[in-house]
């Protein structure tokens, strides 16, 4: 068991890859936290996996709230060993056609809350002294702009960013910092995608999903399997050596 007694604290873990990486975990010895702003289900994905899973209502666009989660997981569970920023949402629109209200969604959930749960599990990581593992979800929709895709395509490519910065930060508390860009993986946020492609796009429901898969290298859309074994390497110990690094998880798709 890699990940035996460790604290993990996955946020949008209620469902999709997030989901799956508590399961990964979970296997692998440690106890989770699921930090979503869906508390029914989180919980009840909680339920689904058994004891060692713990559900907890999470907006991580509201700082003071994210402080109050670690805390009190801190407290309560003994510190935390890994986090996964993994909570995210999609919009889509070319550059023309932004708008605020947009920016500040996309925004605030993919780039703010990122930044302050790294922050807040930082500081208590540090203050336990024991080191730790922070694994950020950016995606291959940071690795390049898309024409219809601006906002999220940005905070991917700032979580990338945000990964190099914070892991040279971290390095001399032993605490790694390193991210993982799925590529189309399938499940409920790609519903999203596809729907709003086939609105920009005139599309029917579903041949936006068909077109993407045909141009994946492997042949097919990822699972949420097929991205947990890069998150379980990266939460254990044998990824000590590795810092501010972001890792395709894109059935070739991106080449880097
Ligand atoms: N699915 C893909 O094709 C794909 C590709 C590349 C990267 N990613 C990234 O991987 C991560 C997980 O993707 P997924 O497909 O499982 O997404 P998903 O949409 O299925 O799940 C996202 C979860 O985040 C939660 N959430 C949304 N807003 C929140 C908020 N403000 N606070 C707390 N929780 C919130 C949702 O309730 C949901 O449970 C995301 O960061 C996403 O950008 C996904």
């Amino acid at each position: 068991m890699r990940l035996k007694d460790k604290v993990a604290l996955i946020t949008g873990g209620a469902r999709g890859i997030g989901l799956g990486f508590a399961e990964a975990f979970v296997a692998e010895g440690a106890r989770v936290v699921i930090a979503d702003i869906n508390l029914e289900r989180a919980t009840a994905a909680a339920s689904s996996i058994g004891p060692a899973v713990t559900a907890v209502k999470l907006d991580v666009t509201r700082a003071p709230d994210i402080e109050a989660v670690v805390k009190k997981i801190d407290e309560e569970m003994g510190g935390i060993d890994i986090l996964v920023n993994n909570a995210a949402i999609f919009d889509m629109a070319p550059i023309q056609a932004i708008t605020e209200d947009s920016y500040q969604r996309v925004l605030d959930v993919n780039l703010k809350g990122p930044l302050f749960t790294m922050k807040a599990v930082a500081n208590v990581m540090i203050a336990r002294g024991r080191g730790g593992k922070i694994i950020n979800m950016a995606s291959q929709a940071g690795r390049r702009g898309e024409a219809l895709v601006t906002l999220y395509c940005a905070s991917k490519a700032a979580i990338i960013s945000a990964t190099q910065s914070a892991a040279l930060a971290l390095v001399k508390y032993g605490i790694n910092v390193n991210a993982i860009a799925p590529g189309v993986v399938d499940g409920e946020h790609w519903d999203v995608v596809d729907a709003k492609f086939a609105e920009w796009e005139g599309l029917k429901p579903g041949e936006k999903k068909a077109a993407v898969a045909r141009e994946v290298p492997i042949g097919r859309f990822a699972t949420p399997d097929d991205i947990k074994g890069l998150a379980v390497f990266l939460a254990s110990r044998d990824s000590d050596y590795i810092l501010a690094q972001t890792y395709n998880v894109d059935g070739g798709n991106w080449m880097s």
